[in-house]
């Protein structure tokens, strides 16, 4: 295991999605160094088989450990849902997901005890949120709802857009008819949605972006295996936050702009299949 405490966190997601978790890492942990791959060659995830998601996720993690990562978010909830127990075998140090974290901070608010999901195929399929809140509190019913054109929308750019919003209310109407008093962004991509969902749905319903919890359960992480970063990046060090994509590096770079608080120059081309 890479114990230097300067070392980067690896963060990875099937494209542009993932940083939105990167953003609260940023946020919460200011020292913290980032290297963050985004499989923009590949995605969407969603859309795949679970062993394609687990090949793709390996390599992704061989990447990382070539980048000599001290710990791993997996901040893609496909990739959690169907690869996080191997990426926790293979990484040779902590991993964490965005599900669980998720999950946790569902059972907390929930009132009513009734937890709307929305997320990719996938990840509903996989029934990974079900299965976490199940363990937490068994007395939660979930409702699951895969939403597939959302994170096209997303990456359009559409996201104050009345097209979107009619898609929106399409997927959520049945979700609603449930009476739920909480939502879970059960997909990365879906944050950059909550003022357009929170306009649709009111304000009678919590909106959970499991990346703030995630962000808190990788603090908790750095300090208990003790490789939290000591000092700040130092000044001429180069940039503390790097990123890497499997395509489409000027785009991802333009993306990466318009969300995180930090000026993205470029990102880097990695052949990730030779990983
Ligand atoms: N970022 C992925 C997730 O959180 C969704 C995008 C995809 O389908 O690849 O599940």
């Amino acid at each position: 295991m890479n114990k230097s405490k300067e070392a980067p966190i690896g963060v990875f997601d099937s494209g542009l999605g993932g940083l939105t978790v990167a953003r609260e890492i940023m946020r919460n942990l200011p020292m913290e160094r980032i290297v963050y791959f985004g499989d923009t060659a590949r995605v969407p995830y969603g859309s795949k088989s679970e062993q394609t998601v687990q090949r793709y996720s390996r390599q992704i993690v061989s990447f990382l450990k070539t980048q000599n990562v001290k710990a791993i978010v997996v901040a893609c909830n496909t990739a959690t849902a169907f690869a996080l127990d191997i990426v926790r075998e293979e990484a040779g140090v902590p991993v964490i997901g965005v599900i669980e974290p998720g999950a946790r901070i569902a059972c907390d608010i929930t009132r009513n005890g009734r937890v709307g999901v929305i997320a990719t195929r996938a990840t509903i399929e996989s029934r990974a949120y079900n299965d976490a809140i199940r363990e937490i509190r068994p007395d939660i019913n979930v409702i699951g709802k895969a939403c597939p054109l959302l994170c096209p929308l997303v990456e359009e750019g559409w996201i104050h857009d009345r097209i979107t919003e009619e898609i929106i209310m399409r997927y959520l109407d049945d979700v609603l008819e449930n009476e739920i008093d909480t939502l879970i962004l059960g997909c990365t991509h879906y944050p950059l949605l909550r003022s357009t969902i929170r306009k649709l749905i009111g304000d009678g319903i919590s909106l959970v972006n499991p990346a703030y919890e995630t962000a808190r359960d990788l603090k908790r992480l750095l300090g208990e295996y003790d490789i939290a970063a000591q000092d700040p990046p130092e000044a001429g060090e180069p940039t503390p936050y790097r990123f890497f994509v499997s395509d489409e590096a000027q785009r991802f770079a333009d993306f990466a702009n318009s969300i995180l608080p930090i000026d993205v120059k470029t990102a880097r081309l990695v052949p990730i299949e030779e990983y």
